[in-house]
């Protein structure tokens, strides 16, 4: 990983002590331990690409530090700001059951920590196993404030698959030599699309594949015949990337922090916003070669796009020579092929593969019957070019995303604490609609009137409703692939498909069996998805793409989940250290 993350670092300011929890299953009392971290968020110099920035760490290290917890662990997390910018942390896809304050998203669940100040993210991790990853949730601060959560069986519970050997974190980012505030700045004055990173990087390193980066090359070591778990992470600002290991084929087992039915890949698709933990099983034998590990973009949209290759290498400890270990240099090199760039149907057959275990052990507990549906389309729109001034995008506009035409306004107080206060009156409305407002013929020819509409405006969900949304892509500013993230609850994917949605025959087809469970979901470029999840964790929950520029133009809702009867359903009060704005 980065320069400074050796395991003794990576261990400094973790203490560990004794609690017990009662976890949430009613037959099974868990004792849980509290781990706790603290977060130093400071500026650092780092060098990649033979130019030198300051970036926001946690630290000092990047990629950040990582989380590592059983299930049933509570994790309490000091943050504390030393950079001149507000900050916020979001434990992306922790499903935070009645502690939505320590959510993370700026202004949504709370006011962002304020220079000098600092806050402590409370959480239990309750019914999830596998990887997922902490990032900043403010601006594109998460550009390089990210890190991996790993989250192990409870103690002395196996894994549903093969013990590994060793794991390790392989974590997805984007670089750019240039300031990324900078970038989402300007961007966003000018209405353009913003500058495309200069690089991929897989735990930090571009790799050998990019002018003055080959000694920045993250290298896996293993010996043959051990098997592996690698934790794949999508931290990538903008962009869903296609990952492949020459010459291995590897066994997808987790997605989401959730475990699916093991299948075998080449290649594997990751979106911003999701995890795979995948089995590399090392070939028997030493095989006097090293193999490329490459990553590059799967990209459906009609604006550039960053469309380089990271590369990190896999080595063979060479077995006839063991102590100390021995890679050889110099060795044949063998390189994967990639689907190309835009390859949609590979996407499609891939993610059509994901299947929950559904198993008594782990059930799929997907909603039945619905009481409420929602058909939402998502996609990109245009603003008006303000007087005076000239706009770069679409035409003289400025690019504007959507969720039912509508983008999202950030407000200036924290969702959560305007509810919880009964003061939101003038900070959001509770209409949010539930289906288009003018329906069209999404995939087909888009209307000549692109302007978006602007507001912040909430879904509202009593205790427990069963939810099944339908997100539409459209074809305003060209159909593109947009991948979902829904904080505070893992959904179903119960149906796909391209076109537009049909709620005659489609539903038909849904599978309400062994659907993927998953926080992260990509909506088809020209197509349409299906998810299912049950409103059971009051709170203010957060909905966007999880590209990054999409999401800065307004691609994001919110849902309201009321408290429920008994006091096990309602939200706590806030904690006393919760920042004001
Ligand atoms: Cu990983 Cu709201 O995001």
């Amino acid at each position: 990983m980065g320069s400074s993350s050796s395991p003794s670092c990576l261990l400094t300011g973790v203490f560990l002590f004794l609690s017990v929890l009662v976890s949430a299953f009613p037959s099974v009392v868990q004792a849980g331990i509290t781990r706790h971290y603290k977060f130093d968020v400071q500026m650092a110099n780092v060098t990649r690409l033979c130019s030198t920035k300051s970036i926001v760490t946690v630290n000092g290290q990047f990629p950040g530090p990582r989380i590592v917890a059983r299930e049933g662990d509570r994790v309490a997390v000091k943050v504390i700001n030393h950079v001149p910018y507000n900050v916020t942390i979001h434990w992306h896809g922790v499903r935070q059951l009645r502690s939505g304050w320590a959510d993370g998203p700026a202004y949504v669940t709370q006011c962002p920590i304020p220079t000098g100040r600092s806050y402590v993210y409370n959480f239990t991790i309750v019914g999830q196993r596998g990887t997922l990853f902490w990032h900043a949730h403010i601006s594109w601060l998460r550009a390089t404030l990210y890190g991996p959560i790993i989250i192990l069986p409870e103690l002395g519970v196996p894994y549903p698959f093969t013990k590994p050997y060793r794991e390790v974190p392989v974590i997805f980012g984007e670089w750019w030599k240039a300031d990324t505030e900078a970038i989402i700045h300007q961007a966003l004055q000018t209405g353009g699309g913003p500058n495309v990173s200069d690089a991929y990087t897989i735990n930090g390193l571009p790799g050998p594949l990019y002018n003055c980066s080959a000694k920045d090359t993250f290298k896996l070591k293993v010996k043959p015949g051990k098997t592996y778990l690698l934790r794949l992470i999508n931290a990538a600002l903008n962009n869903e990337l296609f990952f492949s290991i020459a010459n291995h084929t590897v066994t997808v087992v987790d997605v989401d922090g959730v475990y699916v039915k093991p299948f075998d890949a080449e290649t594997l698709l990751i979106s911003p916003g999701q995890t795979t933990d995948v089995l590399l099983h090392a070939k028997p034998y030493y095989p006097d070669a090293m193999f490329f590990m490459t990553a590059r973009p799967y990209a459906t949209g009609s604006g550039t796009f960053d469309n380089s290759t990271v590369a990190a290498v896999l080595e063979y400890q060479n077995p006839s020579r063991s102590s100390p270990a021995v890679f050889t240099k110099n060795l044949p090199l063998h390189k994967p092929t990639l689907p190309a760039f835009n390859d949609t149907s590979f996407a499609a057959n891939f993610t059509g593969r994901l299947r929950s275990l559904a198993t008594t052990r782990f059930p799929a507990n997907v909603p039945q019957t619905v009481d409420r549906r929602f058909l939402f389309t998502v996609g990109l729109g245009t603003s008006p070019c303000p007087k005076n001034q000239t706009c770069q995008g679409p035409n003289g506009t400025k690019f504007s995303a959507t969720v039912n035409n509508i983008s999202f306004a950030s407000p200036t107080t924290a969702l959560l604490q305007a509810h919880f206060f009964g003061q939101s009156r003038n900070v959001y409305s509770p209409d949010f609609p539930v289906v288009p407002l003018m329906p069209f013929n999404y995939t087909g020819t888009p209307p000549n009137n692109t302007m978006v509409s602007n507001g912040t405006k909430l879904v509202v969900l009593p205790f427990n409703t069963s939810v099944e949304l339908v997100m539409q892509d459209t074809s305003i500013l060209g159909t593109e692939s947009h991948p979902l993230h829904l904080h505070g609850y893992n959904f179903f994917v119960v149906g796909q498909g391209f076109g537009n949605y049909d709620p005659a025959s489609d539903p038909a087809k849904f599978n309400l069996v062994d659907p993927a469970e998953r926080n992260t979901v990509g909506v088809p470029a020209g197509g349409w998805v299906a998810i299912r999840f049950l409103a059971d964790n009051p709170g203010v929950w957060f909905m966007h793409c999880h590209i990054e520029a999409h999401m800065s133009w307004g691609l994001k809702m919110a849902w309201l989940v009321l408290d429920g009867e008994l006091p096990n359903q309602k939200l706590p009060p806030p904690p006393s250290d919760l920042p004001k704005c």
